[in-house]
């Protein structure tokens, strides 16, 4: 019996890892929304990086979107973060972080004073409503 019990915990943890390890396989799909009309018509320019990869600098017309896959590592540390600048801000926020973001379909707009993430949460057809402000450390206005 003690034998059986030792084996119903070893496979329970086995699936347990295995689906983990499933879950971090599985390609991530990030969009990126320019939602900047509050401030007037303003196209984004943004500059997303991992530690390997660097996806180049996009400029988005109003509702323009930017959009990339990845899979993520086994040991949950892969993370992007992007710039997003436009006329008289530069700001920076870490689009996707795998420690963190339980998301497959990570679809983010960017408004003037925060990003928001699509939610499946709560609602079937989601809503813009995951609502996180700009990273603090580099926060900063650009002086002209
Ligand atoms: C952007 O999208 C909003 C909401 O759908 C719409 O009202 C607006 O006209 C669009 N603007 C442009 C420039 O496409």
């Amino acid at each position: 019996m003690a034998s059986f019990i030792r084996n119903a915990v070893l496979l329970m943890l086995l699936l347990v890892f295995s689906t983990s390890i499933c879950d971090a396989r599985k390609r991530r799909f990030v969009r990126v929304e320019n939602n900047l009309a509050l401030d007037g018509d303003l196209s984004l320019t943004v500059h997303c990086k991992s530690r390997d990869d660097d996806l180049g600098v996009k400029v988005l017309p109003i509702n323009g979107t930017f959009e990339f896959s990845f899979k993520p590592n086994f040991i949950h540390t892969t993370q992007f973060y992007c710039s997003f600048q436009w006329p008289g801000r530069f700001e920076w926020f870490d689009i996707y972080k795998d420690s963190a973001d339980k998301c497959s379909l990570c679809y983010w707009k960017v408004f003037p004073s925060a990003v928001c993430r699509l939610s499946w949460e709560f609602d079937i057809n989601g809503a813009y409503t995951d609502c996180y402000p700009w990273n603090d450390h580099a926060t900063h206005i650009i002086k002209s």
